[in-house]
This record gives structure tokens, C-alpha cells and sequence, in this order.
């Protein structure tokens, strides 16, 4: 090959293209061979310090120690950390002082979020919004009472309103007419034979009062404001409601209005975020 070179004593390698194109055996540029050498370096020393090789049964743990689950806990600490001061003093705090405090009501607000989301949403839907047949939150039309305190004791003791079927008390005319009566006094309207009912054969005035705006105490329904609780509202459903009463053991037309118990299922804590979240929602008398 060489009788051919054009280019003698030359460090070609003998392959010539278009008569002067060749190749060279120059030893690569130093830049490039100091690359080539960090990179294996950091190669080998990347799998010497992290955990890397797969080994029969387990892997090379690596010498740093370092582990996915160990940084995740370190991070976790640190959450913890900063939540830490402010768990304690909602341990220690009543509901109505966490509400007072502004920097606890801010926290207590973005954490029980995610907590009313898991425990509550699924009946009272999202934000308190209410779904057909369970109580809105996001009001400020309370059976029970809104207050900070009530709203602790509700959550705590769970509730279960009871109204009793009226089918063998009032004839089917009087109980369209005490529903006409009902569902008329948020307009202002009085249906006078409903009301004489209301007042005197129904005893519906016993668990309402007079005024038919109904009793923190029994849960029992303020019926002159136009918000039903049970759906869909409007005549036809009062009439239910009152025929067959609420949560009348074994009838099976009464109305279901159950209020889960969450003392001792959710911590203190819990119940206590809960109950500011709820209060801040709609809470007040
Ligand atoms: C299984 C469905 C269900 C779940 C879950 C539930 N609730 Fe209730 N809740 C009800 C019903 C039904 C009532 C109405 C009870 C009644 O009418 O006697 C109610 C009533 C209430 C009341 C009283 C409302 C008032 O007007 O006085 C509050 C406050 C309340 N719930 C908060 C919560 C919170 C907070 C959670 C989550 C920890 C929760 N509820 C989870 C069904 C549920
Ligand atoms: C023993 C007490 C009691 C008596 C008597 C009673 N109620 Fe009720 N009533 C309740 C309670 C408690 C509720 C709320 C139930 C719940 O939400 O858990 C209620 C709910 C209602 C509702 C549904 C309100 C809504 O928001 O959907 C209507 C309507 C009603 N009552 C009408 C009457 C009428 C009319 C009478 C008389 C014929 C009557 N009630 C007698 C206790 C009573």
C-alpha cells in the first residue's frame, strides 16, 4: 500500500478518497479524551457511592447509605417540622380558640380540607355544598346549631333527627294540608285549615314550635325559611316527610337522616379541624 501514498512519512493510515481526502491517526483532541475519562470515573464512582448493582438476592447498598425512602422520610420530618408547633397547639387548644386564632384558623383551613374531602364530602359533597337528602354545610340554616360547640358536639356524637309517621294520626286530607301550610309560610302565605292542624291535631308545634322555626335541641327542622332537607323539597315532599316521619324504625317510606358518630373513628384533632372547617363554611347561631 504504501508504493501508493501519496503523502510518504505521513501518519495516514493508507485510505485515500478523491486522491488527497485520508485518514489520520492523530491521537484525539485532549478536551475530548478528558471527557471520556471523567465520564467513566464518574461512572465507577456513581455506582461505588449509590446504591447500584444487582446482586443474587438483594443489591450493592452503595457507601453513601443513600436511600429513595430514607430521603422521602427525611422530607416527610421536615413537613412534620414545621406542622409540629402548630398540631400542638390544636391538641391542647378548644375548637372556639383555634377559631379566634388567625394563624391556626389559616392552617386549620388548608389541612382539614383534604380531611372533609375524605370523611365528609361523600354525604354532605364537596365544600358543604349538600347532596339530595343530606344537610348543606355552606349555609347558615343549622338543625342542630351552628355555634363552634354544637358543631364539635355533632360531629363527635353524630346526630339522627326523629319525626314520627303521621299515616295513622291525620287523614290523607289533613296531611296535604298541613304540608300545603308548611311549604306556603317561607312566602308569607298561611293555609288556614294546615295551620289549625300545625297548632292543634298534628302537635306538630311540639317538635317546631309555635313559629314553626323548629329547635336546635330535637334537630327539628325550621320549616319557614324554604331550605328542605330532604328531597327534592317543595309540597309533595313535605307531605312524605310528614306522613311517613324521619328515621321511624322499620318503616321502610320514613325518611333516612342518619349523622355518623366520628368520636373515637377520627382524633380530637381531627374532629376539632372539622369543626372550624365546617364553622367557617357557614357557622354562626
Ligand atoms: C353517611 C353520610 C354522612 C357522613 C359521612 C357525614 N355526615 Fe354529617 N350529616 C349527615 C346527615 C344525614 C345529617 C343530618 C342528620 C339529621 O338530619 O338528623 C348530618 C348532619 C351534619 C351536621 C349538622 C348540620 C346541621 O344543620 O345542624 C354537621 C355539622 C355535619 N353533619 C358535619 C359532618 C362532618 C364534618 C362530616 C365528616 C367528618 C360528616 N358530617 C359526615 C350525613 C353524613
Ligand atoms: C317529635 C318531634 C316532631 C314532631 C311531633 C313533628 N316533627 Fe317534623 N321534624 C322533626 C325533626 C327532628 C325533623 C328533622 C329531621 C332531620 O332532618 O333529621 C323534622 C322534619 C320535618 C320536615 C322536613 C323539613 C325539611 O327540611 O325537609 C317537615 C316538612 C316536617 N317536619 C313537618 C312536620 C309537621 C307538619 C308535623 C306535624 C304534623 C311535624 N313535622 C311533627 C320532628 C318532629
Amino acid at each position: 500500500m504504501s508504493e501508493h501514498n501519496p503523502f510518504p512519512g505521513e501518519n495516514n493510515t493508507g485510505h485515500f478518497w478523491d486522491e488527497d481526502l485520508r485518514e489520520l491517526t492523530n491521537d484525539p483532541p485532549t478536551w475530548w479524551r478528558m471527557g471520556f475519562h471523567a465520564s467513566w470515573i464518574l461512572v465507577i464512582g456513581y455506582t461505588i457511592w449509590y446504591p447500584s448493582w444487582p446482586l443474587v438476592s438483594s443489591h450493592f447498598e452503595g457507601v453513601s447509605g443513600w436511600t429513595a425512602i430514607g430521603e422521602y422520610k427525611a422530607d416527610l420530618k421536615e413537613v412534620e417540622g414545621v406542622r409540629a408547633p402548630f398540631e400542638e397547639k390544636i391538641a391542647s387548644m378548644s375548637a372556639a380558640d383555634i377559631l379566634k386564632d388567625q394563624q391556626l384558623n389559616e392552617y386549620v383551613q388548608r389541612s382539614a380540607k383534604v380531611l372533609f374531602g375524605d370523611k365528609c364530602a361523600a354525604c354532605h359533597g364537596s365544600g358543604g355544598a349538600g347532596n339530595p337528602g343530606f344537610p348543606v354545610l355552606a349555609d347558615d340554616d343549622w338543625l342542630y346549631g351552628g355555634t363552634i360547640d354544637k358543631i364539635v358536639e355533632t360531629i363527635t356524637n353524630g346526630r339522627m333527627g326523629m319525626m314520627p309517621a303521621h299515616a295513622g294520626t291525620l287523614s290523607d286530607q289533613e296531611l296535604r294540608d298541613v304540608a300545603k301550610y308548611v311549604t306556603g309560610l317561607n312566602s308569607g302565605t298561611e293555609y288556614a285549615p294546615g295551620k289549625a292542624i300545625f297548632t292543634g291535631k298534628g302537635a306538630c308545634f311540639a317538635c317546631h314550635g309555635m313559629d314553626a322555626k323548629g329547635m336546635h335541641a330535637l334537630g327539628s327542622a325550621n320549616l319557614t325559611d324554604g331550605i328542605w332537607r330532604f328531597a327534592p323539597g317543595g309540597e309533595e315532599s313535605a307531605y312524605h316527610t310528614i306522613k311517613f316521619g324521619v328515621n321511624v324504625p322499620g318503616n321502610a317510606e320514613s325518611r333516612n337522616a342518619v349523622m355518623p358518630k366520628f368520636g373515637g373513628n377520627l382524633s380530637e384533632s381531627d374532629i376539632k379541624k372539622l369543626a372550624v372547617y365546617v364553622y367557617n363554611l357557614g357557622g354562626g347561631q
